[in-house]
């Protein structure tokens, strides 16, 4: 397969890098065991296993945290900042775990499935209350560990399926194929963006879904791709959801950031649309960026069955891939969610919350992307003007966002993404001009 951008060349090149490590480690398992089965063995059962890079995206958060220079600024893992670039508690938050310290009565095990209650919210939310209770019976949800937790159950319950394939946006999120590789499924890139010309792929994109066989999963990103911030439009959802259909594709949506985009409606756009057209799939939610519960692993899974008997049958395969896991959910953060969701002025608080994080975002992509493109002399940026969500992608090279994390203390990861909330008004013009010294003076 010949990749004309070098993006897509990157990503088809972390596949590979993926199928030589698999292939290496089953090589090394077998000379290991050879060894000790010759009587070679001294040390240790774990000799073969090598020293692996750290994590592209979470490693920046630690070696922030020792950078020396005063000047530095963490435009790198996704977490929201706000104007005095603080990592907040959300209010809504903090009153609904006030509420639960006097509430709850003990920390008995959640069913496997984890809390019904909060299953049921985040299906509402995401899907919206009428569609909901169109599709009662024939969807089956279960609480997650974040949305990480939620695409590798969603994972593993299409392998024992007998769902082997799935392919992902080029570029995608840097711990997609890690989690559908630990679920054993064979992975591959379709075009989604080109860094060539720096815009969506969409006719390639569509004539690629065409060649792929039937029940191949296809994994899309809800709204607020990451790392492009590039969405498809609702005519482009509607082209994707005909090919989809009529070839027998299987979508798994990733949900991550609903309402930070535009709203929690216009985002849910694709993810409702399919759900509506009756087909079978599977969604990934988080509730990590848009309720500020990260470190609480907050999230969900829901998977839409052709009917209601496959539906209850699934329900009890998914149980059990999640007792086989890690038996059943943690509680708090789920609970923190559903009392919000439960209590009206908590869930206003929410909302305001929400949009003011939207507006932030909105704001601060338009003060980099303007400064950016009125210093560029060489560069043209304005592609970044119109995403959505909290990333920029800049198009800046690995030698230059390591000489960004060198000289000036700027911290963002290899692919050239930017948070843009770890930006304000006092440090863009810092940011701002390290960009144009790596890229246009030498
Ligand atoms: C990100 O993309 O930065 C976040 O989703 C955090 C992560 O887990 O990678």
């Amino acid at each position: 397969m010949k990749h004309r951008s070098e993006e897509v060349f990157l990503w088809a090149e972390q596949k590979e890098t993926f199928d030589k490590e698999n292939r290496l480690a089953s090589k090394r398992i077998k000379s290991y065991n050879l060894k000790v089965k010759k009587g070679g063995f001294t040390m240790s059962y774990f000799k073969h296993l090598e020293l692996l890079p750290p994590d592209p995206i979470l490693s920046l958060t630690w070696a922030f945290k020792k950078e020396k220079n005063p000047k530095k600024v963490d435009l790198s893992v996704g977490i929201y900042h706000n104007v005095n670039l603080d990592k907040e508690i959300l209010k809504c938050v903090k009153k609904s775990e006030e509420a639960l310290l006097k509430l709850e009565i003990d920390k008995a095990y959640l069913p496997v499935e984890g809390n019904p209650v909060f299953i049921k919210d985040t299906e509402r939310l995401l899907f919206g209350k009428a569609l909901a209770d169109e599709l009662e019976g024939r969807i089956i949800g279960a609480q997650a560990p974040g949305g990480t937790g939620a695409l590798r159950i969603g994972g593993e319950f299409l392998k024992y399926s007998g769902l082997e394939n799935i392919v992902f946006p080029s570029p995608t999120w840097a711990n997609h194929p890690t989690i559908f590789n630990r679920c054993k499924m064979k992975a591959d890139f379709y075009p989604y963006y080109s860094t060539e010309t720096n815009s969506l792929e969409f006719d390639k994109m569509i004539a690629h879904l065409k060649t792929l066989p039937k029940k191949t999963v296809v994994l899309l990103h809800a709204c607020c791709h990451n790392p492009t911030g590039c969405d498809l439009s609702k005519e482009q959802w509607n082209d994707v959801l005909a090919v989809v259909k009529k070839n027998g594709l299987v979508p798994f949506f990733d949900s991550a950031y609903q309402g930070l985009g535009d709203n929690l409606e216009d985002d849910a756009y694709g993810v409702r649309l399919f759900a509506r057209s009756g087909i079978e799939m599977v969604v990934a939610y988080s509730f990590s960026k848009t309720l500020g519960l990260y470190g609480e692993r907050t999230g969900a899974v829901f998977v839409i069955l052709s009917s209601e008997k496959v539906a209850k049958n699934a329900a009890t395969n998914l149980k059990l891939i999640i007792r086989g896991n890690y038996s059943n959910p943690p509680r708090h953060g789920g609970a923190i969610a559903s009392y919000i969701f439960n209590h009206p002025e908590l869930t206003n608080m929410w909302k305001a919350e929400l949009s003011a994080m939207q507006r932030r975002i909105t704001e601060m992509r338009h003060l980099f992307t303007t400064k950016l493109i009125d210093a560029a002399k060489i560069v043209d940026y304005r592609h970044i003007q119109d995403r959505k969500g909290m990333f920029c992608y800049t198009g800046l090279r690995k030698q230059q966002v390591a000489r960004l994390k060198e000289e000036y203390g700027i911290y963002m990861p290899g692919s050239g993404r930017v948070n843009v909330t770890g930006l304000n008004e006092d440090n863009v013009h810092y940011v701002v001009d390290a960009i144009i010294d790596v890229t246009e003076k030498s």
